[in-house]
């Protein structure tokens, strides 16, 4: 069953004016107004602080930030990032292409790149997408830096500051950081153990446009997804198609973890059914290596072609080093036999997740069942705070990304974010055993001293007021 923290979160904030939660704010919401306030009086603390874009009021550091430099101690089981495990890529064959490509080919792998991306990488790419069902041409795919580059651009060039996105709740904190950035306005749509639920987006659409905002796209991550684990089943995917037809919604959907499914099934992509509705990311961060930063956006051709100016005008033509010794990988390599050997690296960590969960959670914890890619959402017993519980959880070496990261609303303070892919499954064990300790003595304050004492911060907080 799905965590009582996803639906709550987005009921409500569809409850919310859009236009009031313009400012997107996925880590640091509720410092919010302090930083706008800040930056409005001209903290002296940055002497630039009266230069900068407006749109850089957005842009503050995670709260938690500091908490993650203690987190990656070697004495820390961190379930908070989420990097790919590339333990088990052969070394000695990238170490060997890359040699081979400076040899034979360094005067136009070190040379400037063409700014669509080289065409044998985008005729490789069209094979890549087959597996969900993707028939598509060379010419409709921009290579990007990392498919994190795509989501700039795409926002690039839809996004005026104001616009509304709609993104499921949760959403991916590096989409929800780059919407802020240029000013949108997210609205989110409650999820179930199912994906996106189609009556809620139906909802949504109509709230917005009541209200007179534009929509300018859906955004959304339908398989393995990241934060929340779940995968939008195939009904819902033709019904979404047929919502964001029917409203003329473009969708954006963002597709990292499609070939990551522990049942070595492959849902098929909206996009493989929906060429003119639907925009296509990809990227080559989990299924080879997210050190050489290629992904790729597949857009209609109008699309395409401002997807490359946007490009052009950013980054002018993206890594040529990169490309090539992608495709010679894809070229040389039994690709989507590693991609094998990492689902089957990553299934066996899911299984430590979920057994140790479903041994040690206590009652009223909730979480979901992932089938594929690298998360667990847990939702917590109620009245017990992810963000507020996170000092004592780094205390007892166990570090987890407190749900309030992936909304751009404040929403999700019950829930977390809980990665599987990088530690072994004994560490993932570990990490899950000091994990339920924690909310076990969290639960236990809350019933002796209330949630007063439940929400004291060890070392970062002064005495209780009737002790001092
Ligand atoms: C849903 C989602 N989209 C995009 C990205 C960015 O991937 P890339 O490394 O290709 O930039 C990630 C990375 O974690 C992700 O989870």
């Amino acid at each position: 069953m799905l965590g009582a923290g996803l639906s709550p979160g987005a009921r409500e904030s569809l409850s919310v004016d859009p236009r009031e939660v313009c400012d997107v704010s996925h880590q640091s919401s509720p410092n919010r107004k302090t930083t706008d306030a800040a930056a409005a009086t001209g903290s002296r603390l940055d002497s630039y602080v009266d230069r900068y874009a407006t749109r850089t009021h957005g842009m503050t550091a995670s709260e938690v930030r500091s908490l993650f430099a203690v987190a990656s101690r070697p004495e820390v089981v961190s379930l908070a990032g989420g990097m790919p495990n590339i333990s088990g890529l052969p070394l000695d064959v990238v170490g060997s292409l890359v040699h081979e490509l400076v040899d034979k080919r360094g005067m136009t792998a070190l040379q400037y790149g063409s700014g669509q991306g080289d065409p044998t990488l985008r005729e490789q790419i069209c094979e890549v997408m087959r597996p969900v069902g993707i028939a598509a041409h060379p010419d409709d795919v921009t290579v990007t830096v990392g498919s994190q580059q795509a989501l700039d651009l795409v926002t690039r060039i839809f996004i005026d500051p104001g616009d509304v996105i709609l993104a499921e709740a949760p959403s991916y904190v590096g989409a929800l950081g780059t919407f802020r950035s240029y000013q949108a306005n997210v609205v989110h749509v409650e999820m179930d153990d199912d994906g996106l639920v189609p009556a809620r987006l139906r909802e949504a659409i109509a709230t917005v446009r009541a209200s007179g905002s534009a929509i300018k796209f859906l955004y959304t991550i339908p398989s393995y997804h990241n934060p929340a684990g779940v995968t939008l089943t195939p009904q819902r995917r033709a019904e979404i198609l047929e919502i964001c037809r029917h409203a003329d919604v473009l969708v954006i959907e963002d597709d990292p973890y499609g070939l990551l499914g522990f049942d070595g099934e492959v849902p098929r992509a909206l996009r493989a059914d929906d060429a003119e509705q639907v925009i296509y990311l990809g990227s080559f961060s989990k299924t080879f290596a997210p050190g050489f930063r290629v992904g790729w956006a597949l857009a209609p051709h109008a699309v395409r072609e401002k997807l490359v100016l946007a490009a052009e005008n950013s980054v002018l033509c993206p890594p040529a080093f990169s490309q090539l010794a992608v495709s010679d990988y894809l070229a040389g390599h039994d690709w989507l036999a590693q991609v094998k050997d990492f689902r089957e690296a990553y299934r066996e960590r899911r299984d430590a997740m979920l057994e140790s969960l479903d041994d040690l959670m206590p009652a009223g914890a909730q979480w979901t069942k992932p089938t594929g890619g690298f998360y667990v959402w847990l939702t917590l017993p109620e009245g017990i705070d992810a963000k507020a519980m996170l000092p004592r959880a780094v205390t007892n070496r166990v570090a987890y990304v407190p749900g309030t990261a992936f909304f751009a609303d404040g929403f999700g303070s019950r829930s977390m974010r809980l990665s599987y892919c990088y530690p072994t499954p004994e560490r993932i064990r570990e990490g899950v055993r000091r994990l339920a300790q924690v909310i076990e003595q969290e639960m236990e304050l809350r019933a002796t001293f209330g949630a007063w004492a439940a929400t004291r911060r060890p070392g970062l907080d002064g005495p209780a007021p009737d002790q001092s």
